[in-house]
């Protein structure tokens, strides 16, 4: 059976607070933003821009892809989530900084009892990020590391005064970060990728959703695709919450956890 999907215009009349807190609206975490409802686990949401064809970057970067209403959605999403997590190549390589309170969502935000902006956490293996990473240092930061990370850069980090949060001995075990989200009382996670950490969240079946905007471009190349794991041969299925377009030609989709699950980790 066919459904003729018919999409919802954002319309880019409204001023830019209420357009912000409708955009919002379209995507709410459930109530009980635990996954799932029972468990204590955090509901962990990605939030990515890709190419029609696929290309998650140009030029390295994903900032090309983007858009003004692109923006406003990851705007909204922040606005949304108690932790933004992200890997450590793409902190580094887009820049990152520490999220920072945005007037537009400080009402909802007293209401749902969240800090006044999301906290940051950084994943990484290795311990590569550059000392002079700015948000190492601030004490909404968190670098999600595991106890054989090379005790030299552990040292030095810890010395800057860095949290360091051991989630598993050799690898960073995405079910232990999404352990560590919840005691920190984390439940409405954030990732914003990138393509490796986001294969790893879907390898260890902890996507609940995915809120993927489709630029309007081709671009070939050899850009990676949103997530990959060369690992595991996983299948997730997922539906379809909500389609958006904007007057640019972007179309924003939800997609949360489906129902039958075809698991062939290898
Ligand atoms: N289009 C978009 O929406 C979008 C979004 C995000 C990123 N990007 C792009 O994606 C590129 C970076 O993506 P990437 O795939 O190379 O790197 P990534 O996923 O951002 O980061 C991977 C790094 O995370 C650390 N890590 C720690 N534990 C991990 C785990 N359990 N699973 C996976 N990674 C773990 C490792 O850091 P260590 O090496 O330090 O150990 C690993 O090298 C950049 O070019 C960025 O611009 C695009």
């Amino acid at each position: 059976m066919f459904h003729l999907q018919k999409a919802t215009q954002v319309t880019s009349g409204s001023d830019e607070a209420s357009m912000l807190r409708w955009l919002a609206a379209q995507y709410p975490y459930p109530p009980v933003p635990t996954s799932p409802p029972c468990l204590p686990r955090p509901y962990i949401r990605a939030n990515f821009v890709s190419s029609v064809d696929g290309a998650v970057t140009h030029d390295g970067k994903s900032g090309d892809l983007g858009g003004p209403g692109d923006r406003a959605v990851f705007r909204a999403l922040r606005g949304l989530a108690d932790v933004v997590m992200v890997g450590a190549r793409t902190a580094v390589a887009e820049g990152y900084r520490q999220p920072s309170p945005d007037a537009v969502f400080t009402e909802l935000r007293t209401q749902a009892e969240q800090t006044p902006a999301p906290a940051l956490a950084l994943l990484s293996r290795t311990l590569s990020i550059p000392a002079d990473y700015p948000p190492l240092t601030n004490p909404d930061t968190v670098v999600l590391t595991c106890r054989n990370a090379p005790e030299d850069q552990r040292r030095a980090f810890t010395d800057l005064g860095v949290t360091l949060v051991d989630c598993g001995e050799e690898e960073v075990d995405p079910t232990i970060v999404a352990d560590v989200c919840a005691e920190r009382g984390w439940r409405r996670v954030l990732c914003e990728g990138g393509p490796t950490l986001f294969g790893s969240l879907i390898t260890a079946d902890l996507v609940d959703e995915l809120c993927l905007t489709t630029s309007p471009h081709l671009v070939a190349g050899n850009a990676s695709r949103i997530a990959h794991d060369l690992a595991t041969n996983v299948m997730r299925p997922m539906r379809t919450a909500t389609v958006l377009t904007d007057d640019d030609g972007f179309v924003y989709t939800r997609w949360v956890r489906g129902g039958q699950d075809l698991d062939t980790v290898h």
